[in-house]
């Protein structure tokens, strides 16, 4: 079996141990391969919204010998997905604005007993506000390293309860409360991002430049606070 990268490990490490688990933009089926191999999940459904990484995901998945407990599907995101066929939900790689996407076109993810693995490459604070302003809870975050890039990790599920977020949330969701010092380090480089891109901008948008500004004040402040 390949080595799977410590990227796709995380998504292993977070997914539940469900029956069926559902690996949404598979690409070379690497996360179900695994999942299968060490007894995560009895099934999984893995797809892909294109025909090529279907076929790569094909040739690893039988060449692991797990042709019966893979499905492959092509679907658009989930939409080639009956709700009651998988409980865990993994959506790694994409754009935090495709995730978004994804989510929102798949209303019986809101089913409480679904629960979401999500991994941006980008726009996390994009997705994290999606997912404020339709009901998940982000249940918990984590960050990985992988080949000297940080990934963050989001473990969410649909609630009923209202929530309340303090300001400027989008940003940090739940990291500040992981206990694993690379979530300081995403933070720490994300709150020096922001002052690059203020900097940037400088007079030619003062309004977007000082909301950078106030983004990178309150990382600092939560990092401040973590450190006491
Ligand atoms: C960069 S790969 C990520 C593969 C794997 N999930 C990972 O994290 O390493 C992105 C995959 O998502 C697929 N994809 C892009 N948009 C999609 C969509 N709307 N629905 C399903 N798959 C999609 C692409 O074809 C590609 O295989």
């Amino acid at each position: 079996m390949k080595r799977l990268s410590p990227r796709l490990k995380e998504a292993a490490a977070l997914v539940r141990k469900v029956d069926t688990i559902a690996d949404i933009g598979t690409d070379h089926a690497y996360l179900p391969i695994y999942l299968i191999g060490h007894g995560i999940c009895r099934r999984v459904i893995a797809s892909d919204l294109r025909k090529g990484p279907l076929e790569n995901a094909r040739a690893n998945v039988e060449a692991a010998g797990f042709g019966e407990q893979i499905e492959l599907r092509l679907s658009d995101g989930l939409t080639n997905y009956r709700a009651d066929e998988a409980q865990d939900i993994v959506i790694a790689g994409m754009g935090g604005i495709l995730i978004a996407e994804i989510l929102d076109k798949t209303p019986w993810l809101k089913r409480g007993d679904k629960h979401l693995v999500l991994q941006p490459m980008t726009h996390a604070e994009y997705l994290r506000a999606y997912l404020m302003a339709n009901g998940y809870r982000i249940l918990r975050e984590s960050v990985c390293e992988d080949d000297g890039k940080l990934y963050c990790f989001m473990s969410c599920a649909h609630t009923d309860e209202p929530q309340k977020f303090d300001a400027f949330y989008e940003y940090y969701g739940e990291l500040p409360n992981s206990s694993d010092q690379l979530a300081a380090v995403y933070l720490r480089r994300l709150a020096a991002r922001c002052l690059r891109e203020a900097a940037a901008i400088g007079e030619t948008d003062k309004k977007r430049s000082a909301r950078l500004r106030q983004i990178a004040q309150k990382l600092e402040s939560i990092l401040a606070n973590k450190e006491q």
